[in-house]
């Protein structure tokens, strides 16, 4: 019997040498250490033994088992570190790869636009004010001096709400007589900026929704110089010092008198092309000196007031600047014009 126990032993931890992983580890253990092993079953039956046998035995049975369970946790052990630097080392992070790139956004053209404009009106007193999208006809046409009725509503095609005398803003002069209502009878020097909107076909020149920024300045003894030293600077720090700008006569029903500010085309340098329609000019924005009659709508005696101003499009000044041929590329959201800006 006792012979048996160190066979047993032997033959086990011989076994435990050659056990691979955790999983032959367990069966190792069911079959040496468990209730069914042949050691087991000798510590069972110990009590059945010649009673001179019994001590020797039981002792050197609990020897052998001690020696086993011993073993086993040693193996376990190893194997067990063994599998984690296994696993370390497949699911090893190379730190020195290249990062994969993360898409940023980025500013929206007209956004990018808007701030430049900003920047440069700030620089000579402006201050940004900010007016309703949702306008009434009042303000809209009424008190810029287009009562019911007159034709030069005709130059803007509106989207009217159902609710009698609420229409979508179709530019942003409704918001001098906001301003000036708000600051009379003090002077003022503002910009206005926001989306505008026309009842209009969609195509390469015109959209139904886009950005303007309205000028304005009111106090006393303004003057068309002040219009043009303004207009002047503001085509040099968008357009750069070589561009020409000029005054072409026009005609705006709260302007008097009107003008339209022209540069030399970017495209041809004035020598006349397609974008130009061969006139060598670029129309940027609309302007005069503010009409008595608005003037007055906004508060101002216009016996000791005048004012001017003035409306741009930035997405034509970006088009210009950037040579886009397509106002649709705005609005349309895709990536590959966005993000070249
Ligand atoms: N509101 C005009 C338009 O949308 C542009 C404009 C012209 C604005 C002359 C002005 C101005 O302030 O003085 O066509």
């Amino acid at each position: 019997m006792l012979k048996q126990l160190d066979e047993i032993q032997e033959q086990a931890l011989a076994a435990l040498e050659g056990v691979p992983d955790l999983s032959e580890l367990d069966a190792w253990r069911i079959r040496y250490l468990g209730k069914k092993s042949a050691l087991n079953q000798i510590l069972r039956d110990v009590g059945r033994l010649p009673r001179e046998e019994r001590p020797a035995v039981g002792r050197r049975g609990n020897e052998v088992k001690l020696a086993l369970e011993a073993a086993y946790q040693a193996r376990k052990q190893t194997l067990e570190q063994g599998e984690l630097a296994a696993l370390l080392e497949k699911d090893r992070i190379d730190v020195t790869l290249p990062g994969r790139p993360v898409p940023l956004g980025r500013i929206h053209i007209t956004t990018k636009t808007l701030r430049q404009i900003y920047a440069i009106f700030a620089q000579m007193g402006f201050q940004v004010y900010t007016a309703r999208d949702v306008e009434l006809d009042l303000y809209n046409f009424e008190l810029l001096n287009m009562p019911p009725g007159h034709p030069a509503r005709d130059m803007w095609d509106t989207f009217y709400t159902t609710r009698e005398g609420v229409l979508l803003r179709t530019h942003t002069s409704p918001g001098q007589i906001r301003a000036m209502r708000d600051y009379c009878p003090e002077p003022i020097r503002v910009i206005l900026p926001g989306k505008c909107y026309r009842y209009e076909q969609v195509t390469a020149r015109s959209e139904f929704m886009f950005y303007q920024v309205e000028g304005l300045a009111v106090g006393k003894r303004i003057t068309m110089t002040d219009l043009k030293g303004v207009m002047a600077e503001f085509v040099r720090q968008m357009f750069g010092a070589d561009r020409q700008m000029r005054f072409r006569a026009s005609y705006f029903p709260f302007t008097e008198p009107s003008v339209e500010v022209d540069v030399d085309c970017i495209i041809c340098q004035g020598a006349g092309c397609r974008v130009c329609k061969h006139t060598g000019w670029l129309e940027i924005a609309g302007a005069g000196m503010v009409h008595p009659l608005v003037l007055q709508n906004g508060g101002y005696d216009p016996t000791i007031y005048s004012g001017f101003a003035f409306g741009m499009g930035p997405e034509r000044i970006a088009m210009l600047k950037y040579g886009i041929d397509d106002i649709r590329y705005f609005y349309s959201n895709d990536l590959r014009f966005l993000e070249q800006f």
